[in-house]
Parts: C-alpha cells; sequence; structure tokens
C-alpha cells in the first residue's frame, strides 16, 4: 500500500530487547510437551476441522474492460458497496454507528503524568514519558465533540467550498477532526508529517487549503514557510498536555489562530445544521509520495471509503465491540485511516498510541512505566512488515541472550510448530499447539499485550519467515493486505485461516482485479502453470483519479463500457489455482538490455540479498548495454569476519571495502548466490561498487518500510554506476 512514510524516524526505536522476565516454567513441562507431542497425533484435530487445505477463496469472472484474467471474491457474487443499507457515506456511517454504540467506549488516550529529560552517556538528550491509564470518551460523547467542531468550524469563518488540511500525528482528535469536515461535506487534505518542505508547499498551494489542523509539533516547520502559504486564512492546533501553546504565540501573520477546544467551544455555543455529504462527494484528497518529483493527490470518495470499509469488515473473524484496536501508525496512510474507518463502522474501542510509547521499552517511555500495549491489551493491532522483523529480532536476541535451557525449548518449540504449520493446515492446531503455547509463548505474546487476535499487514509484502513468526509467537493470525492509495487500500487481504506464505490473499469483496499481459515485459496471461500480468483493479473502492493531473489519471485509472473504474496498479502478479494473488514483480523495475532480455531488478535483489556480506543492495541496467551492475552496502560483520580470517589489514570499514580483493570476494560470493538461485547471466551484476555506509531512512535512501528508492540512490551514486559501466 505504497509506503508508509512517517512511520520512518520512529522505527529504528521500535526497542524490543529484554521483553520477557522469562520464568523458566521448567524441564518437566517441556519434557511434557515432547512426550505428547510425540505421542498424540493430530488425530483429535482432524475431528474438529476438516480439511480445509483445498479451499477456493477466488474465482474467475467476466468482467468488462480490457480484456485479461479477471477473478472475485469466491465469498460474495455480487461487489459489497456498503457495510449495511443507508450509509453511503463516512459521515452517514458515523453517525449511525454513534447512534448504535452510544454508551460504549470509543477513542481512548492516556494523559501524560509526567515529562522529564535524561541524557545518555553521549550527551544527547532524551524524552521520556510516564504515561497514564486510558482515559475514555465514548461513541456518543465523541459525536457531541464531532457536531460542536463542526459547527466551531463554520463559526470560526471557515468557507465550506474551500478545504480543511490535517497536518499532524495520529492521535483522537485527528479523527474528530475528520469527521467534523464530513459532517459539513468540507474536504479534507492529508499530508505525511515526514514529507519534506517543497512536498508540502506544494499539496497546500495546488488544493488551496484555507484552514489547516496541525499539532504543535509542526508549526516550527510552518512558521519557516510561511511567507508561502498564500491560501491559508485560519489555523487550528491540537493541544497538548504541557503549555507549548505558546509556541503559537510567536507568530504573527495574518492567520487566525485557535486551539482545537475553543473551536468545539464555539460550535457547541452556536450550533449549525449539519450538512452531509453525499456518495460521490470527494472526502478526503490524500497526497502519497511519488518515487519522482512531487507529491500526487489522490481524490478519494465517500464511497470509495465506505466500500473498503464494508470489505475488510467481511474479512475480519467476529469483529465487533469487544474488540479493541491500537491506533498508532499515521493516520495520513491510507492503511490507518481504512483501519479506523473499519474499526469505528464495526463499534471497536480505539486506544491511541505512538511508535515510540508502544512496548514497556520504547524509548520515549520511563524506564518502570508502561507501553501502551502494556496498559491497552488491544486484540487487534495494524502493522506493517518492518515492525514485525523489529520484533521477530528483538524476541530472537533476547532468547539468545538467555542462552541454556530457554533458547533450547524456544527453537525447540518453535521449529516443532514450524513443521507442523507447514506440513499441514492440521498441523497448525491441535493439542501439542495448547502445550507450546502455554509453555513457551505466553511469555512472546506479553510484549504485545497478550489479548491479540488478529493482526492486519500491509504496506509492504511481509516475508514468510516474518509471517511465521507471528502465527506461532503471537499466536495471531495475520491479514495480509495490498491495496494502493488510489483504491484506498481496498483491493487483495488474506483470509485468517490461510496458513500460506508470500499471497496477499483473494479480491476484497468490493473490487474485481484483473491480470492484463504485459507482452514486453513477458507476462502473459496465458502462461503456466499461472496467469500472470499487470494488476488491475476495478470496482467501488477504486478512487476518482489525482488531484489537478488529468494527464496522470487517463493513464493508470480507465472508465469501461459499463462504467467500472479499473486503476493500473503497475505491479506484477500472478493468481494461484485457489484465487489468491501473489505479487511477482513491478513494472517500473523491469529493464530491457541492448541484446532485448529482460531483467527484473527486484527479483535479481531479492535473490542477492540472500548473500551474507550484502547489507543491502542495489542492482541497476543500462538500456545501452548488455550486462547489469550494482551498489552494494557491505555487512560490517561478515566482512569483518572475512578479512580476519584471510588476514587483510585495513584501517577501518570504508578502507575495507575500498580494496580490490574484498569487492573481488563479495562479487564472487554474489556470482555464486546468483548461480544456486538459478538466475540468468545477465542477471548477475559484472561490477559493484561496493559501500561502507547503510542506507536509512533518514537519508532518504529507503523508505520507512525500508524499501530502497531507486531514483534517490542512482541520484546519489550517480558517478559510481557511471564508472561502473566505464
Ligand atoms: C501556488 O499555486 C499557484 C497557482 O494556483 C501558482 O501560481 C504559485 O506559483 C504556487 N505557489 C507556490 C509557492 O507553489
Ligand atoms: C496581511 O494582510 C495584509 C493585507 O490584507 C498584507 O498587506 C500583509 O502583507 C499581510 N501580512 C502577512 C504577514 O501576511
Ligand atoms: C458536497 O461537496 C461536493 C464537492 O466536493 C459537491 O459536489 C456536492 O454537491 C456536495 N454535496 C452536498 C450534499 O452538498
Amino acid at each position: 500500500m505504497g509506503d508508509p512514510e512517517g512511520t520512518s524516524s520512529w522505527l529504528k526505536s521500535l526497542n524490543i530487547s529484554d521483553i520477557f522476565g522469562w520464568k523458566d516454567h521448567g524441564v518437566y513441562g517441556a519434557l511434557a510437551a515432547i512426550v505428547i507431542s510425540i505421542l498424540v497425533p493430530a488425530l483429535f484435530a482432524a475431528l474438529f476441522f476438516g480439511k480445509k487445505k483445498g479451499k477456493i477463496r477466488g474465482v474467475p469472472v467476466e468482467v468488462g474492460g480490457e480484456a485479461g484474467y479477471a477473478v472475485r471474491n469466491a465469498r460474495k457474487t455480487e461487489l459489497v458497496e456498503v457495510p449495511w443499507q443507508g450509509v453511503p457515506t463516512m459521515a452517514h456511517l458515523f453517525e449511525q454507528s454513534c447512534n448504535k454504540y452510544s454508551h460504549n467506549q470509543f477513542l481512548g488516550t492516556r494523559k501524560v503524568i509526567q515529562k522529564e529529560f535524561v541524557t545518555s552517556s553521549d550527551g544527547r538528550k532524551f524524552e521520556k514519558l510516564h504515561l497514564g491509564d486510558y482515559e475514555w470518551e465514548s461513541f456518543g460523547e465523541v459525536f457531541a465533540r464531532v457536531s460542536n467542531f463542526a459547527s466551531g468550524l463554520l463559526k470560526l469563518g471557515h468557507n465550506v467550498d474551500s478545504r480543511v488540511a490535517i497536518f499532524s500525528d495520529t492521535r483522537a482528535e485527528w479523527l474528530i477532526a475528520l469527521q467534523g469536515c464530513f459532517r459539513q461535506n468540507v474536504t479534507v487534505v492529508t499530508i505525511y508529517a515526514s514529507l519534506g518542505e517543497d512536498a508540502l508547499i506544494h499539496s497546500l498551494n495546488e488544493t488551496e487549503v484555507s484552514t489547516l489542523i496541525c499539532d504543535s509539533k509542526q508549526l516550527k516547520k510552518l512558521d519557516v514557510i510561511r511567507s508561502s502559504l498564500t491560501s491559508i486564512e485560519n489555523i487550528i492546533y491540537f493541544e497538548d498536555d504541557n503549555k507549548e501553546e505558546d509556541a503559537f504565540s510567536g507568530i504573527s501573520s495574518n492567520w487566525t489562530i485557535s486551539s482545537f477546544r475553543e473551536v468545539e467551544k464555539l460550535g457547541k455555543e452556536s450550533p449549525f445544521e449539519s450538512s452531509l455529504p453525499s456518495k460521490n462527494a470527494i472526502a478526503v484528497i490524500m497526497y502519497t509520495s511519488g518515487s519522482t518529483g512531487l507529491p500526487k493527490g489522490v481524490m478519494i470518495t465517500h464511497g470509495n471509503m465506505i466500500a473498503t470499509t464494508a470489505a475488510v469488515m467481511t474479512v475480519i473473524p467476529n469483529l465487533g465491540s469487544k474488540d479493541v484496536y491500537l491506533a498508532y501508525l499515521p493516520l495520513a496512510h491510507v492503511f490507518e485511516m481504512a483501519a479506523e474507518s473499519v474499526m469505528l463502522a464495526a463499534g471497536v474501542a480505539i486506544g491511541y498510541g505512538s511508535p515510540l510509547t508502544m512496548t514497556d521499552t520504547s524509548n520515549k517511555i520511563k524506564k518502570g512505566t508502561k507501553g501502551d500495549v502494556t496498559v491497552l491489551k488491544p486484540t487487534l493491532l495494524t502493522v506493517v512488515p518492518a515492525i514485525i522483523d523489529r520484533i521477530r529480532d528483538g524476541v530472537v536476541k533476547t532468547v539468545d541472550k538467555k542462552g541454556g535451557l530457554v533458547k533450547n525449548i524456544f527453537h525447540f518449540a518453535y521449529n516443532r510448530r514450524l513443521a507442523a504449520v507447514k506440513g499441514s493446515w492440521l498441523g497448525a492446531w491441535g493439542l501439542e499447539k495448547l502445550v507450546w503455547d502455554t509453555i513457551v509463548f505466553k511469555q512472546i505474546r506479553t510484549v504485545l499485550g497478550g489479548q491479540l487476535r488478529f493482526m492486519l499487514c500491509g504496506g509492504a509484502p511481509l516475508s514468510g519467515d516474518s509471517q511465521r513468526f507471528i502465527n506461532i509467537c503471537m499466536g495471531a493470525p495475520v491479514g495480509q493486505g495490498y491495496g494502493l492509495t488510489e483504491t484506498f487500500a481496498g483491493a487483495a487481504f488474506s483470509e485468517w485461516d490461510d496458513l500460506s506464505v508470500g499471497r496477499v490473499g483473494p479480491p476484497l469483496p468490493c473490487c474485481y482485479m484483473k491480470l492484463v499481459s504485459w507482452e514486453e515485459g513477458g507476462y502473459l496471461t496465458s502462461d503456466k502453470p499461472m496467469p500472470r500480468g499487470e494488476i488491475v483493479v476495478g470496482g467501488f473502492s477504486v478512487t476518482a483519479g489525482y488531484f489537478k493531473n488529468q494527464e496522470k489519471t487517463k493513464e493508470v485509472f480507465k472508465v469501461d463500457e459499463k462504467g467500472m473504474r479499473w486503476f493500473y496498479t503497475g505491479d506484477i502478479g500472478q493468481f494461484h489455482p485457489d484465487g489468491c494473488l501473489e505479487i511477482i514483480d513491478r513494472k517500473k523495475d523491469i529493464v530491457k538490455l541492448q541484446h532485448g532480455e529482460y531483467i527484473s531488478l527486484g527479483k535479481v535483489e531479492a535473490a542477492l540479498s540472500a548473500c551474507d556480506y550484502v547489507d543491502n543492495i542495489m542492482v541497476y541496467a543500462d538500456p545501452f548495454h548488455n550486462y547489469c551492475v550494482a551498489l552494494v552496502v557491505g555487512s560490517y560483520q561478515s566482512l569483518e569476519k572475512w578479512a580476519q580470517q584471510v588476514g587483510i589489514d585495513y584501517q577501518d570499514f570504508p578502507d575495507l571495502c575500498s580494496k580490490p580483493e574484498t569487492v573481488t570476494e563479495v562479487l564472487q560470493s554474489i556470482s555464486k548466490v546468483a548461480k544456486s538461485a538459478k538466475l540468468e547471466k545477465t542477471e548477475i551484476p559484472a561490477k559493484i561498487k561496493l559501500l561502507p555506509y547503510p542506507w536509512t531512512p533518514e537519508s532518504g535512501l529507503v523508505t520507512a518500510a525500508l524499501k530502497i528508492k531507486r531514483e534517490q540512490l542512482k541520484t546519489k551514486f550517480k558517478d559510481d554506476l557511471l564508472k561502473l559501466y566505464a
């Protein structure tokens, strides 16, 4: 689903070391488990769960538009458009949900009890928070605040024909502001907090935003670019617990500056009639970073949001008001906005947190106090793969550090479970699972609060290893989503009882998915054993296109003879016989070499990452040559080890990376890995540039989800790439 920008700086700080005060449940338990696991056949499970392995999840369907191989969700013959009758827009949905669940807990926020700064040994200052319990507002109370805010906005003088932008970290007021705007049919512009100044100016100016809602943290940014923000008349800021509002008094301009509370109060004193939108009104213009140039604003209608919401509600088992959801990913990202829409529709309590306060050991959590998950104990959580990978690393490291019995039991249990899960669907359940869960995995589950029952994963493909890790250690099914801002996150979603890895499930019931042959790239719907081609999404979740960008809209959005909108994703996929989609490539990442061979950069990079010496890699192919080259970030540990073994003298790591013998060693190792992965000769980099410094989100060379950014890397290492082809 595009890159979860804005998740960047904190990803690194999600610190999960020393999670367990691991109590040894002792050898007896372990022995019992081993005995039971060997003696008790999976017969029990077989009695309860039939054979589910061959379940069909998506089926071919006749559709209009360009010829291709189209699939729909197997459970629904007709596309799903609304969660129930009479809710054509998010504003209607919100109002009805608030009526229905009026007295239930809805939005929860933790109070800041104390803030302090600690200084680390190298003199840097860190903020540490002591946070209290969640304080809850009911659906009914939130509805009142939303209505007040909507009225206050008008009272403030906001012209309903102009747009409001929200530029802030995720919090309860974010959602309240959004719904407030919806009640007056005002379009909201969203911008990732991590986008740069130019992108911010561009987005606000292009959409002629007249009211900007932000948190105090963003204010400094605004002050600097004030002279470029010509359309803005009102600023509404979210108050913090401490008195950072003072920051606003320093700003002298023609802006009216009000706090969020003031606007709510204004509205309460002088209420306005609501003016609910219609289905096709633009609810949100969401700016997403393009790989090149300025960000594009995707126009999302109320109908799009409703459709994805309705569809996702059908795939999360037993979703309802018993559930608790932890909200911490950026709301300016489509994945989080879709998830919170689903929660509000289903009457789920939403507790707000942040990546920096998520677990007991998170960076901003004061020692001895509790992280968000520990206090909230969520049953549902959204994650991006980078977070799962970090949790997994943390758990494995902690276990290894404990050593001895703990380590042995953990790995034994993990491998038993892994073999069982891989072996069959049956193996995933049964008595042995219960035993291991009790002895080993229960401890680990407390890292995420201990109550998790479902995880939604999006943003980037999740590796098979990480998915297995979650299945086994967290005991929660992972629903892997595939969608883009252009389809309001709604495209494909894997089902909870599908334990296979590397796939993103069948189409959501709000849309069809179609593969269209891409002759040039060599992906055809007639391919065996599976049809392959560019992924095209059609249906109710497909958005209205790019704001003020007809040309680009025409290029990737098409309307067929029946009036259905289709979005051309640029991703290459294949459909498995059970109707589940697998993403296999990206159109942009395929280059045609001088002699006509195609080389898929992503595929080659994925294969070569398996090489121990490689910390990160970008393969580059110049169409005017006959071979490819690569930028390789050397793995510090592996290369130092090698250098010691062969006895190379060097000053520091950059020096080691610059030595011809090191480059030769890495190149040879890469070639070996390439051959065992059965890459073609043209796919094996002929030359490499070995780099000593890692690529981080802060440097702008990789995304927040740690995917490489080709254009940025190409620009930064232009000279090196030229030399490789010299
Ligand atoms: C803002 O948009 C107008 C056109 O609507 C354009 O003329 C102007 O240059 C833009 N300003 C900035 C700072 O981008
Ligand atoms: C405020 O508005 C006046 C005219 O309406 C203009 O002359 C002045 O430059 C503006 N000041 C700022 C700080 O934008
Ligand atoms: C809501 O706003 C849109 C513009 O985004 C407009 O076309 C539509 O008529 C409005 N709907 C209502 C019910 O006022």
